[in-house]
């Protein structure tokens, strides 16, 4: 039983297995990991096991105590932040390749759908003649990208920034609502965060051209060089696309990379009614998107596209190694002078990011999108964004709703008002901590202009209009119980 060698022709049973606990998960009958009466930290928390249970009782245990004590974030009616559960698609690809792909390189059919689905992705988004890369997730997409933008703007100057640092101050543009990662992105590659220049945005959310062009006029007054502008398509607050034909305009005037952070937004392309929101794309530099979040890829998945990939590869080459290409076949370059698969890496991933192990991505995505196509892809992205505009008309409308922000993707930042109220922003976030604690509507806050503001975000492939209208419907009946709260509201007369 505990012998250290993994049982073979088992699992199909174990899966199946491992399965229905999922398909039960799915059905969301379950209450919350932490509602009381919940006994799993007793059944886990145990010191460690010198002798092991077998994998029976471990998959009894992942079954059991486990998978039903799991996150809230694959229910339909969760609208927090931008996450969602996995598709099924997903979870089988990621599980097949865990075992007969642990890595991406090899001349496998994995190496292959790696390549491929990148291309499907740049196709779809119409982001051609681009080349990608997958990472972790946006956070390592934009770091990438910034990647590439030092690179290519330090060579310019006669530097290698990667061999030999970076010497001089440069300036990153940003708008307010751009998402922190690109300050740590800024932070990692030496720049400094402070290199990013937080430029002012209109009420709407998006980018003020006027003060990008003040922001650039002012680094280059003071010497310091003008590296990337940062357009968003899609903020994380509000889902505002920035103009970035202007910024594209912007930074081929003055030669600076321009950025696209799409990671969130960049699937609403699919969508004709918000599709001339993007024109500008195709002055892009650089352009990312993640597929663990409107996509329905298990969280790990995140891409970078670039004009041309060789920058990312003197950006972040590792440089060979003899453990490495070494017990690779010599010299051949031609997939027809191979004999096995591990003759040769494939395309050396490996080397045009940061990750030398990292899972095969390309998999999960291939999967997703061969299971149901860009026709299947467009309709989840337009219901979606159906929905935020389905809460919009209801705010608008509703004598107890206030829109706060006209929807541009699939978030709708709206928030309960009622006479008498003298404090929305407390009322809102109990409102907002009801809402959790029952466990089925759960959309995020955020602050807007100032304002509490509830904030769905559906990105999930498991939820639908119906639980835009729950959300609401529970949103007015949570409301009108608080406003009897003494410490909101004046006494009424
Ligand atoms: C616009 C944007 N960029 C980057 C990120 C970071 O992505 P990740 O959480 O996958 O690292 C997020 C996360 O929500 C985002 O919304």
């Amino acid at each position: 039983m505990s012998t250290g060698h993994a049982e073979t022709g088992r699992l199909q049973d174990l899966l199946s297995r491992v399965g229905a606990g999922l398909d039960e998960f799915l059905r969301f009958e379950h209450p919350d990991a932490l509602h009381p009466g919940r006994r799993w930290r007793e059944h886990l928390e145990i010191a460690l096991p010198r002798a092991g249970i077998g994998i029976d009782r471990v998959t009894e245990e992942l079954v059991r105590h486990v998978i039903p004590n799991g996150s809230s974030i694959p229910r339909p009616g969760f609208s927090s932040f931008i996450t969602t559960g996995a598709a099924t698609a997903a979870t089988l690809a990621s599980t097949a390749a865990s075992i007969a792909s642990p890595q991406r390189y090899g001349h496998t059919a994995f190496n292959l759908l790696e390549e491929l689905s990148l291309r499907w992705l740049a196709d779809m988004f119409g982001l051609n003649a681009m080349q990608g890369i997958y990472s972790s997730g946006g956070s390592v997409a934009n770091l990438l990208a910034l990647g590439a933008a030092r690179q290519s703007t330090f060579e310019r100057l006669g530097q290698d920034p990667a061999a030999e640092g970076v010497g001089r101050r440069v300036g990153v543009y940003a708008s307010t609502e751009t998402h922190h990662t690109i300050q740590r992105s800024a932070g990692v590659l030496g720049l400094g965060r402070q290199a990013v220049r937080p430029i002012d945005c209109d009420r709407d959310g998006r980018m003020r051209v006027d003060a990008l062009r003040q922001s650039i006029g002012d680094d280059l007054r003071a010497g310091i060089q003008p590296m990337a502008i940062v357009g968003n398509a899609g903020t994380t607050n509000r889902g505002a696309i920035d103009p970035l034909s202007a910024l594209g305009r912007v930074a081929r005037e003055h030669g600076i990379w321009f950025h696209v952070d799409g990671a969130y937004g960049l699937p609403g392309v699919l969508d004709e009614r918000v599709a001339p929101l993007y024109q500008g794309l195709e002055l892009a530099d650089s352009v990312i998107v993640d597929p663990h979040k409107w996509l329905g890829a298990a969280v790990g998945i995140g891409a970078t596209f670039v004009r041309d990939r060789e920058l990312l590869r003197r950006a972040f080459t590792q440089e060979p190694a003899p453990y490495l290409e070494g017990s690779m076949a010599p010299g051949a370059s031609d997939a027809s002078a191979f004999q096995h698969s591990m003759d040769n890496f494939g395309l050396p991933y490996y080397d045009l990011g940061v990750e030398l192990s990292a899972p095969c991505r390309g998999v999960v995505v291939w999967a997703l999108i061969r299971e149901i196509g860009v026709a299947g892809m467009r309709d989840r992205i337009r219901r979606h964004i159906d929905m935020a505009a389905h809460i919009a008309q209801l705010a608008r409308t509703h004598p107890n709703l206030e829109l706060m922000q006209e929807p541009t993707l699939s978030i709708c930042c709206f928030r309960y008002v009622a006479p008498g109220v003298n404090d929305l922003d407390l009322l809102n976030q109990r409102l907002h901590r009801r809402l959790v604690h029952e466990n089925r509507n759960m959309p995020s806050t955020t602050r807007l202009n100032g304002s509490l503001a509830l904030r769905p975000c559906f990105v999930g492939e498991r939820s639908g209009m119906d639980h835009a209208r729950a959300l609401v419907a529970d949103v007015l009946r949570i409301g009108a119980e608080l406003v009897t709260d003494t410490d909101i509201c004046s006494p009424r007369r």
